[in-house]
């Protein structure tokens, strides 16, 4: 009698089928009509990553989202509704024909959704890279992607990008808590005005920048310049701006997370003591801290005090400067001259280029010219030639605003060209070239 009854249950399931599909194990894809319950997963093919349910930290509440899955601690690096838990364990995420993907409970209320995209033939499927995409029968791009409504991080391969044509970029926002993914208070971008910088806001003021990409990563991250871990690509395209990175070694994983106190992190798994560690993070000292020490003055980490005026300048407000707050920034001694060519520059080495966001760029331009274009131009406050992104041709960033979050490293970084009437050039009298 036993056996009879264990041959029946499947049939009584495959009944059941066409009324309740939901998936258990362990597919890639949603097809319309299917849906994906709480306590099941979705894994990508080669097994890298899984989509499911999950409750972050102390909290109760029910999240969607995207973790690794082969990997022992629960590491999310995606979620769904981020904004809008769910309560309980009811939640279901359904895929519509029309290309919608909705997560709901079971009285109907929907915490998310995508929205309908009516591709043909519409599947959901969740890649290998972990960019979870809705795609039609025959169709080259995504009808909807997870990669462009980031969470918190990025993952190797992913862009980092701004489309320049409708201004829409990614923003990887910090969680609230480590317990709350909800969105936080930091988010980084890339920024495509000027020359194209990664931002770091909280709320809406600024409290980073990457500096301008010069040949072998930032100017403002020193630490990409001799790695050899890691692979970077930045392209500053004319219909997209866009950072990425891969390790060189595949079998190392890692992930540059934007944590809720607002440090950006670039995590590596340690598979031997099962953790993830700190590889490197930003903003790493004081310098780093947006326009710390005002306009047109530099910042050396090095120095007591940190902010010093650069050579031509004074405090603008003197009293607060002596008082250690620098923010005031600095002026010009003497007035640029510009009508009869008696101006000059003073090398700044070493440095993390000033704030590009309102910087002119001329593209294959070597450094006689761009002395030439900034000395010939009476609003040019300063110069600097970069490596361009393939090497060997270098281009030319001009200035004509104040100088604003400069500051210059024990070795390395750029040279940067300011401009000075011909008396504060001092005795050297620099006139670069
Ligand atoms: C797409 O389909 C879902 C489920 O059938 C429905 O709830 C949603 O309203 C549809 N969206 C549009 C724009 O028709
Ligand atoms: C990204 O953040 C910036 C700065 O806060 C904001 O202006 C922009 O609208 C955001 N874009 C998206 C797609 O959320
Ligand atoms: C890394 O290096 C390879 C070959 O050296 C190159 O094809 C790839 O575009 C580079 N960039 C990234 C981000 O992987
Ligand atoms: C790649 O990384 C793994 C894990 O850290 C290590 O065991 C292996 O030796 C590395 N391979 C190379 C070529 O460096
Ligand atoms: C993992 O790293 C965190 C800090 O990054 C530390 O607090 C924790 O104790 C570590 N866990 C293990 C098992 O090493
Ligand atoms: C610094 O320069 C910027 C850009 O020219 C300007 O908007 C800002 O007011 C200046 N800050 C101070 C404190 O002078
Ligand atoms: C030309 O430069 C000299 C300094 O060498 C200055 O004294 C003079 O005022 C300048 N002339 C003009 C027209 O600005
Ligand atoms: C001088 O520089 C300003 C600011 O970059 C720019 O708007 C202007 O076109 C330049 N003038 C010439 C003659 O290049």
């Amino acid at each position: 009698m036993a056996g009879w009854q264990a041959r029946r249950e499947p049939l009584v399931f495959a009944a059941l089928l066409p009324t309740l599909i939901a998936l258990s194990t362990a597919g890639d894809t949603l097809a319309p009509g299917y849906r994906l319950e709480d306590g099941s997963s979705l894994v990508s093919s080669d097994g890298s990553f899984k989509l499911g349910f999950f409750t972050p930290g102390k909290s109760n509440l029910r999240y969607l989202g995207i973790s690794y899955n082969q990997i022992s601690d629960q590491t999310v690096v995606w979620v769904a509704n981020r904004n809008s838990p769910l309560p309980d364990r009811t939640g279901v995420l359904s895929f519509s024909s029309n290309g919608s993907l909705s997560l709901s409970d079971s009285k109907g209320v929907v915490y998310w959704s995508t929205p309908s995209t009516t591709p043909a033939w519409p599947v959901a499927k969740l890649l290998d890279d972990a960019n979870f995409v809705v795609v039609g029968a025959g169709e080259g791009g995504y009808a909807w992607q997870s990669f462009d409504d980031p969470t918190d991080t990025l993952l190797p391969g992913m862009k980092l990008r701004v489309d320049r044509r409708t201004g829409f970029t990614r923003n990887f926002t910090s969680w609230k808590s480590d317990d709350d993914p909800g969105t936080g208070d930091y988010t980084l971008f890339i920024d495509s005005n000027g020359d194209p910088q990664i931002f770091l806001l909280q709320g809406t003021k600024l409290v980073w920048r990457s500096g301008p990409w010069v040949g072998e990563g930032f100017s403002g991250i020193p630490e990409m310049w001799n790695n050899d871990m890691f692979n970077f690509s930045f392209v500053p395209g004319t219909e997209e701006a866009y950072y990425l990175f891969n390790s060189r070694n595949k079998s190392v994983q890692s992930r540059l997370v934007v944590q809720p106190k607002g440090l950006i992190e670039r995590r590596v798994w340690i598979q031997s003591r099962g953790n993830w560690t700190v590889f490197w993070s930003w903003p790493s000292d004081e310098c780093d801290s947006f326009g710390h020490c005002g306009n047109f003055s530099v910042c050396d980490d090095n120095e007591s005090p940190a902010c010093s005026c650069l050579q031509g300048f004074e405090p603008n407000s003197p009293d607060n400067w002596n008082l250690r707050d620098a923010k005031d920034g600095c002026r010009r001694r003497t007035a640029v001259d510009c009508q009869n060519g008696t101006d000059g520059f003073v090398l700044v080495a070493n440095t993390k280029l000033p704030d590009t966001s309102a910087a002119v760029v001329n593209e294959n331009m070597g450094t006689k010219e761009c002395w030439e274009a900034c000395l010939r131009n009476c609003s040019c406050t300063a110069y600097a030639t970069a490596e361009m992104i393939d090497g060997g041709r270098s281009r030319c960033i001009l200035w004509s605003t104040a100088l604003t979050d400069l500051r210059v490293y024990a070795e390395g970084g750029q040279n940067l060209f300011v401009r000075l009437a011909r008396a504060d050039l001092g005795t050297t009298g620099e006139n670069y070239l």
